[in-house]
């Protein structure tokens, strides 16, 4: 927990106490707390609750997280560990270095939540601390305040080494079984969790549409993708707290590059550029989108016979998701209209019934990522969960996931015809599966080439958002 020791050669502050008790005088006191308890508290409650059960006997240590230096002292913005805040609620405004611990050794479980409180303006913290100081880093909630907030009892971290002394076995992020529950319960939405679900996907599509008014520019400037990626950051930061992973703004062949996130290419009129962004709110949640978009805001002919592939492989995932069917059936939808279709352009050294066979698996070469993972406060989430559980897990209502077929045509690959190469496409819509089936979170955004294509001419009237 402890900090570095930075230089001071830079530090000029006065310590003089003369000055102390200056700076410490003469503020407002005893402002009233504008804390009220958040939506979230009984949600998150209840989660706490599920996992004790699981951990009966243990104390389960669930930690924040520190900072992360960037450089020197500078530091990246601050994300609480995933873990962390799904089970307190608290989320981009957590107080660094917190600590939950949920104490399920007693026959009802119960919760503590350390954190580091607001520094009084009589310690020189306030303002000789670059690092934690409230005339650096703004105001920090006091005990009580995050205790009602969140519903849960609050302590001072300081008190932290001496309690855990008393405490028994501690279960912390560090063990597998734990880490695997941590991922199991978040396959399940809650209420609360679907709510921002659709708000991070709504922020996201706002983003989309000034991602389509800011390719005129981006085709008249040099690293045109930049222009792409930051007119989306803009909204990311604007309407959520971040953005939930890096974009991709691939424009030509560079969409063949799965995780292009250098996003240094021209963007020129007449290619595609595939867009994977998403916009990730204060609670965390993130959503998870991508539209492949003509730069002139016309498909070619070339270009619509590619994207119409990767629409049917994702209608055909749309089509079987439902609760009751294995997750990876998802995928085998999609990978049957990607083998049929790659099959018949002669992509092929074997038929497509041949090329499905597990053993073999050709058409892969035009699309080697999944067509499907969860998604939620993790863009990847419940990445810890078997495969049991996961490729293997059976749909549930409340679950929320990507379809995401793509085809990607590299410029040098001999076995595609020449017309379709250096054409990369992905449609990835974002679900969640209700009773019979789906539904598709991201409907707003359209498909469709025709529908791209109009949406592309309103935005740039200005009449998206
Ligand atoms: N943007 C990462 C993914 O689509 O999985
Ligand atoms: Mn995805
Ligand atoms: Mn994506």
């Amino acid at each position: 927990m402890g900090k570095k020791k930075q230089p001071t050669n830079r530090s000029r502050t006065p310590l003089s106490k003369e000055f102390l008790e200056y700076i410490s005088k003469d503020w407002v006191e005893g402002q009233q707390s504008q804390a009220e308890r958040h939506e979230v508290a009984d949600f998150a409650a209840k989660r706490r609750n599920t996992l004790a059960a699981q951990f009966k006997g243990s104390i389960l240590v669930i930690e924040a997280g520190a900072m992360k230096t960037r450089s020197n002292d500078t530091e990246y913005r601050y994300r609480p560990d995933t873990a962390f805040s799904h089970l307190t609620g608290w989320g981009s405004a957590a107080v660094p270095e917190s600590i939950l611990v949920i104490d399920a050794s007693k026959k009802t479980p119960k919760s503590y939540l350390y954190l580091r409180p607001t520094a009084g303006k009589n310690s020189d913290e306030f303002f000789a601390n670059p690092a934690i100081g409230e005339f650096w880093v703004g105001k920090r909630p006091t005990l009580e305040e995050v205790s009602t907030t969140l519903g849960i009892e609050t302590r001072d971290l300081k008190n932290y080494d001496k309690d855990s002394k008393k405490w028994g076995k501690k279960v912390t992020l560090k063990n597998a079984k734990l880490l695997e529950a941590l991922s199991n319960m978040r396959f399940v939405k809650d209420q609360y969790e679907i709510n921002q679900m659709r708000l991070a996907v709504s922020a996201t599509i706002a983003g989309f549409g000034d991602v389509a008014r800011a390719l005129p520019i981006a085709s008249r400037k040099a690293r045109g993708e930049r222009v792409v990626e930051t007119a989306f950051f803009a909204r990311a930061r604007q309407e959520g707290y971040d953005l939930g992973y890096e974009t991709i703004a691939a424009s030509g062949a560079n969409a063949c590059t799965l995780h292009w996130t250098r996003n240094d290419g021209d963007v020129i009129s007449g290619d595609l550029i595939l867009v994977d962004a998403g916009v990730e709110m204060d609670s965390l949640y993130t959503a998870d989108i991508t539209r492949t978009i003509p730069v002139n805001g016309k498909f070619t002919a070339a270009q619509k016979k590619v994207y119409d592939i990767v629409l049917e492989a994702a209608d055909a995932a749309f089509a079987v998701a439902k609760p009751g069917v294995k997750f990876k059936a998802v995928h085998d939808a999609a990978m049957a209209v990607i083998a049929q279709r790659t099959a018949e352009l002669g992509l092929l050294p074997l038929s497509a019934e041949e090329s499905l066979k597990p053993e073999n698996q050709h058409h892969r070469r035009f699309m080697v990522h999944g067509t499907s993972h969860h998604l939620g406060m993790d863009v990847h989430d419940c990445a810890q969960a078997r495969r049991e559980m996961y490729q293997e897990g059976i749909l549930q209502e409340g679950m929320v996931f990507t379809i995401e077929p793509g085809l990607y045509f590299h410029k040098d690959d001999l076995r595609v015809p020449e017309e379709l190469r250096g054409i990369g496409i992905r449609i990835e819509d974002d679900v969640l599966v209700i009773k019979d089936g789906v539904e598709n979170l991201s409907a707003a955004l359209p498909r469709t080439t025709a529908a791209i294509e109009e949406w592309f001419q309103n935005e740039l009237l200005g009449q998206g958002g």
